[in-house]
């Protein structure tokens, strides 16, 4: 007799319950009325026809529009950063918010933990985007969001002031507008790039200036409009191994680096290890490493197409050191059950000197800031002077802005 076996897809219900525990059980939601929120919208609405239920309420991106590339433009955000992004936002019944970067599903959740009394505006370039967020948001029967078309680099001043501005799409920089239109004492919370590392900001004003109090690891599409700020990308192999650079003072000879790849590497390992779990560890690195005043870019490799001859410690973020024609990149290897250990890999004539730096980096990171659990991180005006403090300081020029990090985080 043929067997069959009957898969029973959950219920939209069933899903949103699964999905609040997922995101209760790792830490994402710690605030009743963000469960409520995630308990509540429906997000299989918001995702494209034909989504399976266990994707729509699956732990991560749903992609809702690609460019004629083939490159995602947007997406549902992962659940488990749209609750972070909510939970640092603060909000309150009745808050006022801003959403750059739309979609409905994120503007829906915000809608229903400011309740009724509060007011929710989202803004998008894309005027597809634009439209299926509204059919969406009033079939879902959050109809009272306002969702605007245009570049969200203005922001929307005829909603606010706001007590949150939460950015849902990756920037380079931070436009006036988003301060400018923030209430007193309100939160802006934003995808910030810096050096090619993106980390979710959680910013305040403070002394005219605004300062970070938690800061991410995150992706998110890049931002469109004016505020669009594209990355160098120089590819090494292809498309298999791109070298991304994004500080402007950072020149190399892309030739030179191709042919460094296939000549000699050299490996060192560090005596630094970290457990494969210890996320802030790799996190805080990556920003140390990008830190330095010195030519840096960050390595992203297709792992089965390099196999062989690139094996970085992250396949989309790995920290580079360059000379114009030589470069070295961190790896991890595996150390015991447990634990993996920071290592360096070089390519081209200064190979050598490159890993020697990189471990004596990591050596340096590992004795004396990793404790201190990563830099201070501030946004000032573009042109802003800072005193010298002694301590080191990436600063990261871009049009509007000037965001400093600053290790250690405070003076000791
Ligand atoms: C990741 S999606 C937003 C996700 C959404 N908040 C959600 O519900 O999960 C990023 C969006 O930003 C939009 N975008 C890109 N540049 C923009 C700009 N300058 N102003 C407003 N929206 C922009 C894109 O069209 C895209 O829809």
């Amino acid at each position: 007799m043929p067997t069959s076996e009957v898969v029973h897809e959950l219920t939209p219900d069933d899903a949103r319950g699964r999905l609040v525990d997922l995101l209760t059980a790792r830490g994402w939601i710690t605030q009743p009325q963000v469960a409520a929120a995630f308990a509540t919208v429906p997000r299989h609405v918001f995702a494209p026809k034909g989504t399976s239920v266990d994707e729509a309420y699956a732990d991560d991106v749903v992609v809702t529009r690609r460019g004629p590339d083939g490159k995602t433009t947007s997406s549902i955000s992962a659940p488990w950063l749209q609750a972070y992004m909510i939970e640092a936002a603060r909000l309150q019944p009745g808050s006022r918010v801003l959403e750059v970067g739309s979609g409905g599903y994120n503007a829906a959740l915000l809608a229903q933990v400011v309740g009724p009394s509060g007011t929710v505006v989202s803004v998008d370039i894309d005027p597809q985007v634009v439209a299926n967020a509204r059919t969406a948001l009033e079939e879902a029967g959050y109809g009272r969001v306002l969702v605007v078309c245009g570049d969200g680099e203005d922001g929307y001043a005829a909603g606010g002031p706001y007590d949150a501005v939460i950015v849902t799409v990756e920037t380079s920089d931070i436009p006036p507008a988003w301060t400018q239109q923030l209430a007193p004492g309100g939160v802006l919370v934003a995808p910030l790039r810096m050096r090619g590392h993106t980390r979710c900001l959680t910013l305040q004003p403070g002394d005219g200036h605004l300062v970070a109090s938690a800061s991410l690891q995150c992706g998110f599409v890049p931002m469109q409009g004016h505020g669009r700020d594209p990355v160098r990308r120089v590819p090494l192999r292809g498309d298999d191994a791109v070298l991304v650079l994004d500080d402007s003072r950072t020149q190399v000879d892309a030739d030179a680096l191709r042919t460094a790849l296939d000549g000699p590497r050299l490996e060192l390992r560090s005596p630094v290890t970290a457990a494969i779990s210890d996320g802030e560890a790799f996190e805080a690195i990556h920003l140390w490493l990008a830190s330095q005043p010195r030519p840096y870019g960050i390595l992203k490799v297709d792992r089965e197409r390099t196999a062989g001859l690139l094996d970085p410690q992250d396949r989309f973020f790995c920290p580079t050191l360059l000379t114009s024609d030589s470069f070295a990149y961190l790896t991890l290897r595996q150390h015991d059950e447990t634990t993996w250990q920071f290592g360096a890999q070089g390519f081209g004539p200064a190979a050598g000197a490159l890993t020697g730096d990189l471990i004596d980096l990591v050596t340096a990171w590992d004795q004396h800031e990793r404790a201190g659990g990563g830099p201070q991180i501030s946004v000032y005006s573009a042109g802003t002077r800072l005193p010298d403090t002694g301590r080191l300081r990436l600063l990261v020029p871009r049009r509007h802005t000037l965001t400093a990090l600053t290790w250690p985080r405070s003076s000791r």
